[in-house]
């Protein structure tokens, strides 16, 4: 798997609290079969983590962290960008982290944040060429209410990541539903771990891997895990 979400860099955020934990993560990962972490904490405009200077070299001091503790698995930058009115006033194409070296921001809804607006705010920062991908959709209230609304976003370039704990039942019927029904449709692109701690991964994506093939056809997990984010982001493995 290319695990294109995961809140494995230590201190930044909730997610992996120390070093020892993050490569607690890491090594859980492998074992469940992830060859590669694309590092996503929460970004903030300003204060540390805001440049990608930052994020890389924190990055690296993971991955010899990892190497040195016998853990076999990469890890890429990069970071999780919430929608706010307020990014329009920094964000950019060269400001704004990428996935992996891609071109591509993870981009996170608010769960109740206005459509009509956040719509604007999609489309503003398309405008000035930020290439985005939605971190789990299906978390969205708006576009729990409104399927046409996740339609309308794919249709216009914004690619969908959905997430594991949405997918195998973490959360509400909703939000579980809407996640099948993206994979179903063919809208999803991308399936993430969004991991925030060391908790053991096999068994949740032995389960994935099964509903995803049955909802989407046989070959869609590994499409949605390792194909696709591969082609998408440019990442070998
Ligand atoms: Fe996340």
């Amino acid at each position: 798997m290319i695990d294109t979400h995961c809140h494995i860099l230590p201190a930044l955020d909730d997610g992996a609290r120390i070093l020892d934990e993050a490569v607690e993560m890491a090594r859980g990962a492998a074992k469940a079969g992830t060859r590669v972490i694309v590092a996503t904490p929460h970004w903030a405009a300003r204060g540390p983590s805001a440049t990608g200077d930052f994020l890389r070299r924190q990055t690296a001091a993971l991955g010899e962290a990892l190497a040195a503790n016998g853990v076999d698995v990469r890890v890429e930058p990069g970071a999780e960008v919430a929608l706010t009115p307020s990014l329009l006033e920094t964000a950019g194409p060269d400001t704004l982290p990428t996935l992996a070296g891609s071109e591509y921001v993870l981009v996170e809804m608010p769960t109740y944040l206005d459509w009509d607006l956040a719509r604007r705010v999609f489309f503003e920062l398309q405008l000035r060429s930020v290439k985005i991908i939605l971190a789990h959709p299906e978390r969205t209230a708006a576009l729990c209410e409104n399927y046409e609304r996740a339609q309308e976003l794919r249709a216009g370039g914004i690619k969908l990541q959905v997430v594991l704990p949405s997918l195998v039942g973490q959360m509400n019927r909703f939000i579980r539903a809407l996640a099948r029904r993206l994979v179903r449709d063919g809208l999803a692109d991308l399936l993430a771990s969004d991991a925030h701690d060391a908790a053991p991964r096999s068994v949740q994506l032995a389960r994935a891997r099964k509903l995803v093939d049955k909802l989407g056809g046989p070959g869609t997990f590994e499409r949605l895990t390792v194909t696709g984010p591969a082609s998408l982001l440019g990442i070998d493995t």
